[in-house]
């Protein structure tokens, strides 16, 4: 897992792994900056943690191939990224290509980047949520594995919309981590099928939500 800060999914992904729904282990948890909460989550499950400075290196070619030394260290199956606060480049990514997944908070391709939840209120959406993608050398680009959406609420700010959609992100990664484990995910055509999934049930998320009369006569 390579992480850059708070690391709440970091935790989700312990807490599948805890309760049984995880076919996998976490290996090591990789980050780009020293003291922060991540590591620690990681030293507390007894779980390696590896910091590569990014500012120790000269430039991006550099810090990926420390970057990837310290990962190929640790074999992994999958290399997960979440709030990793670095682009990765395209020798690092096609070394793991199909076996590298992201989480971005946004239901891509709508706001890759940064400040994705002060974006969706700029824009005033009315749904926003979250993606796991399979990563590509273009920035928060790639298969989509799978998605959530969250309505946007007349009195959300930033923070409030954040923790809305930050929820989901621990529903998903988990699972997305999940079905990758169990050997479930194909990508073909830049569409990723999940083996087994269960189709969408003919449901809508509507925000704002419509009167019980409108939703009857529809
Ligand atoms: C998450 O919102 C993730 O989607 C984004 O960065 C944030 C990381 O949060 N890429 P955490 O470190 O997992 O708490």
């Amino acid at each position: 897992m390579l992480t850059s800060g708070r690391g709440s999914n970091l935790r989700a992904l312990f807490d599948s792994e805890a309760d049984g729904r995880l076919e996998g282990t976490i290996a090591a948890v990789i980050s780009n900056r020293a003291a922060i909460p991540a590591l620690d989550i990681a030293a507390t499950h007894g779980v390696p943690g590896f910091v590569v400075p990014h500012e120790a290196y000269a430039d991006r070619d550099a810090f990926d191939a420390a970057l990837g030394a310290a990962i190929d260290a640790t074999e992994p199956d999958l290399v997960v990224l979440a709030g990793f606060m670095r682009v990765l480049g395209p020798e690092l990514v096609g070394r793991y290509a199909g076996r590298m997944l992201n989480i971005h908070p946004s239901l891509l391709p709508a706001y890759p980047g940064l400040h994705t939840h002060r974006r969706a209120l700029a824009d005033g959406v009315r749904i926003h949520g979250c993606t796991v993608h399979f990563v590509t050398a273009a920035l928060d680009h790639g298969p989509i594995v799978t998605q959530g959406a969250v309505p946007v609420r007349d009195g959300d700010d930033e923070a409030s919309l954040a923790a809305r959609v930050l929820a989901v992100e621990h529903r998903l990664l988990p699972a997305a981590v999940g079905w990758h484990c169990e050997g479930r995910l194909t990508v073909a055509d830049g569409r990723v099928r999940v083996a087994g999934a269960i189709a969408p049930a003919d449901a809508a998320l509507i925000a704002p939500p419509l009167s019980p009369e409108r939703l009857s006569s529809s």
